[in-house]
């Protein structure tokens, strides 16, 4: 299969899956996906600065930020073009569309150049969407490669649950893989040695018994 029919056949699925939920996804999932207002606290994103999230969805975390950091730009880019309708009409609701640029990609292959008119930001961040990208470690060197000197890569998604009841796991992720999400078990890994690779500091953190994690890669200047 070639890249070209990896990404067609990806956007096609995750367009399936949020054709409809799309239009409950943020009531719902403020109950699960916890530690999202804590990165974007955490995103300290300087004065004009420039942020990209990977796989925006409905937007609910660019608008957010849009607020904590009024003076910044944002830039969001997403598989499903049914998810980017959703954010768009968000973000023309609130009357962000000065403010924010929305582009339909790959987080494993993008080309900001090409989609955002910029080669790289202060600030990138993936909330929730490593855990449904098939080779998400691409996703997250991509990230890193589109950090400027001194930018940072915030990252928070689905731990492990390693001090979570047993059953509970279990159930947690027979449910998550319904929707086509898989906790990166190896995330830890994989960011270490990315950091490593890149001269990054890395700083991981574990959230709610290992329910969710929460990372920061800043590349050197
Ligand atoms: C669980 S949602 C998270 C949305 C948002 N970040 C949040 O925190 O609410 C995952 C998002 O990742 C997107 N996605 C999945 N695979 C992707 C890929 N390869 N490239 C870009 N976006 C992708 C999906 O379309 C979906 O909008």
């Amino acid at each position: 299969m070639s890249a070209v029919e990896r990404h067609s056949g990806h956007a096609a699925l995750m367009d399936g899956v949020y054709r409809r939920q799309r239009h409950i996804y943020d009531l719902t999932r403020k109950y699960y996906l916890l530690g999202r207002d804590r990165m974007i606290d955490g995103l300290d994103v300087p004065p004009n600065g420039t942020v990209l999230e990977l796989g925006c969805g409905t937007g609910r975390n660019i608008i957010l930020a849009t607020r904590r950091y009024p003076e910044a730009r944002f830039f969001g880019l997403d598989i499903s073009s049914e998810m980017l309708e959703t954010a768009s009409a968000a973000i023309t609701g609130e009357d962000l569309q000065h403010k924010v640029r929305l582009a339909q990609g790959d987080a494993t292959a993008f080309d900001a150049g090409k989609l955002f008119a910029r080669e790289n930001f202060d600030r990138v961040f993936i909330s929730y969407s490593l855990s449904m990208i098939p080779g998400w470690e691409k996703a997250v060197a991509a990230s890193l490669a589109a950090l400027k000197p001194g930018g940072s890569l915030h990252i928070v998604d689905f731990g492990g649950q390693e001090r979570l009841p047993r059953w509970f796991r279990s159930v947690l992720r027979a449910w998550l893989a319904k929707f086509h999400v898989s906790p990166r078990d190896s995330m830890r890994e994989v960011l270490e040695s990315e950091s490593e690779r890149t001269g990054s500091t890395l700083r991981f953190e574990t959230l709610y018994r290992g329910y969710a994690v929460l990372a920061v890669l800043r590349k050197p200047n």
